[in-house]
C-alpha cells in the first residue's frame, strides 16, 4: 500500500476540489508528488467527508439545546456573520459557492448547494419532525478537518476558492470552543471550560463526557498509506491496521473509528447513544450497543454501508509541500544528520525519505515524555465505557496514559505544536509566512523549552463562576484553574481526575543540541 514515488511536477491542485477549479492560478508554484486522480470511489468518500451528517443535526438543533446538555451551540451566530468576517471572527471555511445572504434570510448565505449553510462541513437540514426549528444544523467530518491550504492560501481568508482548501489540513484556525460558549455568560462553568481550548482544538469526550478537560488538536490526516500497520484485536480477531488517534484508543481500522465519530456528532443519538451516557450502576456510562443500534437507527446503517468509501479517500490526502524558496537548503543536510540522530528513533518508520511517514506511530507513557497527562487519560473507550465496543483489546488491557509518536510531515504548517496545541505562538495568520512564523516559535520552544511561559500556559477563569456540588452551591473568583473544577470526579468531588495544570510541559528531546543543529533541524524538517 505504499505510494509510487512520483515524478515531481508543477502542479495546480485542483485534484480535490470539488467543481470551481477551472481557473486554474498562476501563483500556485507548489511543486508536488504527482497525485492521481480519484477514482469513483474515492469521490464518494469524499462527499461524505464534505457533506454528509447521517442525521446528526437532529442531536445538535433538537436534543443539545435540551436537558440534560442544556448546550445551544453559536452555529446561529457565525452562520449570521458575514462571510467577509467569518474566518477572522470564528476560524470557520467559507463554502467558496456561496455569497450573503440578505436582511429577509437573517443573513444566512445563498448557495449553490442547497444544504450547504455557507461554511464547509456545516448542513442544513430540513426538520422532518413536527416539532422543533423549521431547519435543523448538523455537521460533517470536514466541519474540523477542512483548513485553509497551507502551500496555496487565499488571498483574503474569508474568502477562499476551491484550491485554497485543503480538506483535512484539520482546521487550527477553528475557534470550537467559541462557538461552544457564545450563549454562555462569563458566570458559568462550562464558559471557562470552552474558552479554554486553543484555535484548532477540541475536546472529543465534552458531550459523552468524562469529566477530564483534554482539547486535542484537530488531527491532520495526510499520507496514511506510509505509515505503519499494526497488527491488533477486536474481540479476539485479529487486524491489521494503522493507528488512530492520538493515545492508541482508535487502532480498530479507519472504519469503525470513524463510524465512532458519527456517533460523537450526533449520528442515532436518541436512538442508541444517549441512554448509555448515564444508565449503568450511580448514573454511569455503558457500551454504545451496535446490533441494538443497527436495529434502532437506519443512519447507522447507512453510515456502515459508506465508511469504506470515506476511508478510501482519506488514504488519498496528502501534506502540504513548502516551496524551496523557504528553505535554506545550505543546512538541510546537516538538518537530516541532526534528525537521524536525535529524532528518528520515534519519528521514523525506517523507510527511505519519500516513504518515510516521520513516525514509528509507537505508544509512549505520558509520565516518560513529561507532556501534560490529561488527553491520555480519558476514559470513554475502557471496558464498560461509551465507546467500549470501538476499542482496541490492546487498548482496554493497557489502559490509559499513551501519547502516540506524531508523523512531522508537513510540519512546517501546523504549529503550534504538540496533542494539546501548547508549544508555540498562535499567529491566526493563515499565508505561508504567517504559518512559518508559527512553525519558527513552536520549534524554538520544543528545543529550548526554557523559553515556555509554563505559569502562563495554566488555564484560568476570567470570571467568578458558581458550581453546584452536592452540599450546595461555591463561588470560585476569577483567576481559579480550570483544571481544578472541570476534572472532578462527580461520584467523589473530592477526587481530580487529572489535576495537571501546566498545558506546555515536556518532550525534552534536543534540548541539548548546539544552537546551529537546532537551526538545522529546523530547516531539514521544513522539506518533509
Ligand atoms: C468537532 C471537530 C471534529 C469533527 C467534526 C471530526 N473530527 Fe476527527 N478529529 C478531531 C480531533 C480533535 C481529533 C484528534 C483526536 C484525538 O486523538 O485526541 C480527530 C482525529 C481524527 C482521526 C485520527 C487521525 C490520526 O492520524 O490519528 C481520524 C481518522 C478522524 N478524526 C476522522 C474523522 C471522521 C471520519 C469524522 C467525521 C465522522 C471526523 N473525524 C469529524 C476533531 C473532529
Ligand atoms: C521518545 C520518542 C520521541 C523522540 C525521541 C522525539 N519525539 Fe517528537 N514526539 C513524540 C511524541 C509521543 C509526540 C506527540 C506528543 C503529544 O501528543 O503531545 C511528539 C510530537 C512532536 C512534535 C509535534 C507534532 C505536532 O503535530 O504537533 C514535533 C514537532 C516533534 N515531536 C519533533 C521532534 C523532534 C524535532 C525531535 C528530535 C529533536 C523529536 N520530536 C524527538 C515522541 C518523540
Amino acid at each position: 500500500m505504499r505510494r509510487a514515488t512520483g515524478t515531481r511536477i508543477t502542479l495546480v491542485a485542483c485534484t480535490l476540489a470539488l467543481a470551481a477549479c477551472t481557473e486554474p492560478s498562476d501563483e500556485v508554484q507548489v511543486t508536488s508528488t504527482v497525485e492521481q486522480a480519484l477514482t469513483p470511489q474515492e469521490q464518494h468518500g469524499r462527499d461524505i467527508w464534505l457533506k454528509s451528517t447521517f442525521g446528526g443535526e437532529k442531536f445538535f438543533s433538537l436534543v443539545l439545546p435540551d436537558p440534560p446538555f442544556n448546550l445551544t451551540l453559536g452555529l446561529d451566530l457565525a452562520l449570521t456573520t458575514p462571510r467577509a468576517e467569518r474566518f477572522t471572527r470564528w476560524g470557520l471555511v467559507n463554502d467558496p459557492d456561496c455569497t450573503d445572504g440578505d436582511a429577509s434570510t437573517g443573513f444566512l448565505d445563498r448557495c449553490t448547494d442547497p444544504h450547504s449553510a455557507g461554511v464547509i462541513g456545516v448542513r442544513k437540514i430540513a426538520n422532518p419532525l413536527p416539532v422543533g426549528p423549521r431547519v435543523l444544523f448538523g455537521i460533517t467530518c470536514a466541519s474540523c478537518h477542512a483548513g485553509l491550504a497551507a502551500a496555496n492560501p487565499p488571498a483574503n481568508p474569508n474568502l477562499p476558492r476551491w484550491e485554497n482548501i485543503d480538506l483535512t489540513i484539520g482546521n487550527q484556525h477553528l475557534q470550537v470552543g467559541k462557538l461552544f460558549a457564545a450563549h454562555m455568560t462569563t458566570h458559568d462553568p462550562r464558559y471557562h471550560v470552552f474558552r479554554s481550548w486553543p484555535p484548532g482544538t477540541v475536546d472529543t469526550t465534552v458531550l459523552e463526557n468524562d469529566h477530564i478537560n483534554n482539547p486535542g488538536m484537530i488531527t491532520p490526516i495526510f499520507d496514511v498509506p506510509d505509515r505503519p500497520f499494526f497488527a491488533l484485536h477486536r474481540n479476539d480477531v485479529a487486524i491489521e491496521v494503522h493507528r488512530n488517534g492520538q493515545g492508541g484508543e482508535d487502532d480498530v481500522g479507519c472504519e469503525l473509528a470513524a463510524l465512532r465519530v458519527y456517533f460523537n456528532i450526533g449520528m442515532c443519538a436518541r436512538e442508541c447513544m444517549i441512554g448509555h451516557l448515564a444508565n449503568g450502576p450511580g448514573g454511569t456510562q455503558t457500551p454504545i450497543d451496535l446490533e441494538q443500534c443497527r436495529r434502532a437507527c437506519p443512519e447507522y446503517i447507512a453510515a456502515e454501508q459508506q465508511v469504506g468509501d470515506l476511508c478510501a479517500f482519506l488514504g488519498t490526502t496528502r501534506a502540504p509541500v513548502l516551496p524551496p524558496a523557504y528553505i535554506d537548503r545550505s543546512v538541510v543536510a546537516r538538518g537530516r544528520h541532526v534528525f537521524a540522530t536525535a529524532c528518528a528513533s520515534c519519528h521514523s518508520n525506517g523507510e527511505p525519505p519519500p516513504e518515510d511517514a516521520l513516525s514509528d506511530d509507537e505508544l509512549r507513557t505520558a509520565t516518560s515524555l513529561g507532556i501534560n497527562r490529561c488527553r491520555s487519560l480519558t476514559t470513554n473507550w475502557q471496558p464498560d465505557h461509551i465507546w467500549a465496543a470501538f476499542s482496541s483489546d490492546e487498548h482496554k488491557a493497557f489502559g490509559t496514559g499513551f501519547y502516540r509518536d506524531l508523523p512531522l510531515r508537513g510540519a512546517w504548517a501546523t504549529a503550534p505544536f504538540l496533542h494539546n496545541n501548547s508549544i508555540g505562538a498562535y499567529s491566526g495568520d493563515p499565508t505561508i509566512a504567517g504559518r512559518l512564523a508559527a512553525y519558527d516559535d513552536a520549534i524554538d520552544e520544543l528545543l529550548s523549552p526554557w523559553k515556555r511561559d509554563l505559569t502562563g500556559s495554566i488555564a484560568r477563569t476570567t470570571d467568578s463562576i458558581t458550581l453546584s456540588t452536592p452540599t450546595g452551591t461555591v463561588t470560585l473568583p476569577a483567576g481559579f484553574p480550570v483544571a481544578l473544577y472541570a476534572n472532578l470526579d462527580p461520584a467523589n468531588p473530592t477526587q481530580n481526575l487529572c489535576p495537571d495544570l501546566l498545558e506546555n510541559t515536556g518532550h525534552y528531546f534536543g534540548v541539548w543540541l548546539s544552537p546551529a543543529d537546532k537551526y538545522a533541524l529546523k530547516e531539514f524538517l521544513k522539506t518533509r
